[in-house]
């Protein structure tokens, strides 16, 4: 049988593919799924809708306290204003200790977990059995974000695109709490010349590996 538990961390910048990369190897290996950026997601999105700025700690923490990881609406949060509400939010120390709590309870699951965001290896899981960071050149995923917003109908302009994600990268790489970085012990998957499957056949490898040695 298969052995258990496997807890997966998976970070990377935006766009870097980590968030598809989690979700097939979630269905490969039969573990529940969190994409933990949704949960920063559902914070910004709060905000907004109440129109409230999102320099505002004492609200950022109402909404987080709020947050239910039974109940994150993927379609909602997706849009790009809500992912950079998202990152400004994600820097407050108060917020992401709630969110952090919330995350670990779902990592904690008997079976195990796939989760992926920006400090699962160093923060959340630091105890995690693979540890997974997933990069890419900045042009080729903002390529790739214009290809999937191209495809949904959508128009986009590549520069902009790449300036956001760079300005991203900038804040989420450069906060005080819990900056994007790759774990210690972390395995690096540069996908900027691979495909999708080429990505998840070569995190299969190296989880395959883990598990042969127990
Ligand atoms: O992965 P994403 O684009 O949905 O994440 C949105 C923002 O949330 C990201 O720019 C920074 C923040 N985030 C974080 O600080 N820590 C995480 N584990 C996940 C996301």
């Amino acid at each position: 049988g298969k052995p258990l538990p496997l807890t997966i961390a998976i970070d990377g910048p935006a766009a870097s593919g980590k968030g598809t990369l989690a979700r097939r190897l979630a269905d490969y290996y039969h573990l529940p799924h969190l994409d933990t950026g949704l949960t920063y997601r559902a914070v910004g999105h709060a905000l907004i809708i109440h129109g409230l700025p999102l320099d505002n700690v004492s609200a950022a923490e109402t909404a987080a306290r709020q947050v239910d990881l039974g109940n994150l609406d993927r379609e909602a949060l997706s849009a790009h204003e809500v992912g950079e509400a998202a990152s400004r939010v994600a820097v407050f120390p108060t917020v992401r200790k709630m969110l952090v709590d919330k995350q670990r309870a779902f990592a904690a699951q008997p079976g195990g977990a796939v989760l992926d965001g920006r400090d699962i290896g160093t923060v959340v899981c630091p105890d995690a059995d693979v540890k997974l960071y997933v990069t890419a050149s900045p042009e080729v995923r903002a390529g790739r974000r214009l290809r999937d917003i191209e495809s949904r109908g959508g128009h986009a302009d590549l520069s902009e695109i790449l300036a956001d994600i760079v300005r991203r990268d900038e804040r989420d790489m450069g906060r005080e709490d819990s900056p994007l970085r790759p774990a210690a012990d972390a395995h690096l998957l540069d996908t900027t010349e691979m495909s999708i499957e080429a990505a998840f056949q070569a995190a299969r490898t190296v989880i395959d590996a883990v598990l042969a040695k127990r």
